[in-house]
């Protein structure tokens, strides 16, 4: 399977910072044996998409959508479009668009569909907070958001299952330099699988162990390899250390530590 190093941007970056991320990130490109996917801020897709065109060995996508295709949403990415500019995924659930914007499972099942049906990859995100955490609900809590953000109506099919990934971020670990232990973070993953086959309709079955795995929440150049080495990881999503071309020079070169 693949190995997945999907930076995160946030509202961050400006034109400035852009080009001299792809300065470096040209001189580096050829080192980096990992699928490599970016979200930068929406506005920004456009110059990303044309820098990495040139470079090469990278992947552009956007941090969130619209879960309708077009109408008067004022302020609103619409799925269609962002297929019309040739994004290559979006971010659905990410826990900021969950906390900050109260976005529910059963809105981020439409936005899901709609990006699957727009024939682009979503990652759909999921995670607990440090209260669900403390009050042990963590398999809880994944299981709710994956049986209604992935199969609350039947959206997954031959044809646009291999679009999908799953990032674990547990919400106390984003930004804050805290890391999920690999056993934690093994535990949770297979517990994904497991939900993942249950959920699945019997033709599918066998993607349960096939859908990409991210891990996301302070990961760095120093704990990667451990990461990438935990049974059931395919990859990171990284936020803070994605943001400079060193940092994501290291973040590509890693090699999973067994
Ligand atoms: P972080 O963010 O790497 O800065 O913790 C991860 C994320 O929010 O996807």
């Amino acid at each position: 399977m693949k190995t997945y190093i999907v930076g995160n941007w946030k509202m961050n970056q400006t034109l400035e910072s852009i080009q001299e991320f792809f300065v470096q990130f040209s001189k580096i490109k050829m080192e980096i044996s990992h699928d490599v996917w970016i979200a930068p801020q929406s506005i920004h897709f456009p110059i990303l998409k044309e820098l990495a065109f040139t470079t090469g060995n990278i992947q552009i996508g956007v941090q969130n959508c619209s879960d309708k295709e077009q109408g008067a949403y004022t302020g609103e990415i619409s799925p269609l479009s962002l297929k019309d500019m040739g994004a290559h995924f979006v971010i659905v659930g990410h826990s900021e668009r969950r906390q900050i914007f109260a976005e529910t499972n059963a809105l981020l099942h439409q936005k899901c569909q709609a990006v699957l049906k727009n024939d682009m990859n979503v990652i759909f995100c999921i995670g607990e907070t440090q209260e669900e955490k403390t009050l042990n609900l963590t398999t809880k809590i994944i299981k709710e958001q994956i049986e209604v953000g992935l199969f609350s109506s039947p959206m997954l099919t031959e044809a646009n299952i291999g679009q999908l990934l799953i990032a674990y971020e547990p919400v106390w670990a984003i930004g804050t330099g805290l890391v999920a232990t690999p056993s934690d973070i093994a535990s949770v993953h297979e517990h994904i699988r497991q939900i993942l086959s249950e959920a699945l309709p019997e033709s599918l079955k066998q993607w349960a162990w096939e859908i990409p795995l991210l891990y996301g929440g302070s990961v760095k150049p120093d704990n990667i390899a451990e990461i990438l080495g935990t049974p059931n990881v395919n990859g990171v999503l990284v936020g803070g250390a994605s943001l400079k071309a060193q940092d994501f020079k290291a973040l590509g070169l890693a090699r999973p530590y067994a």
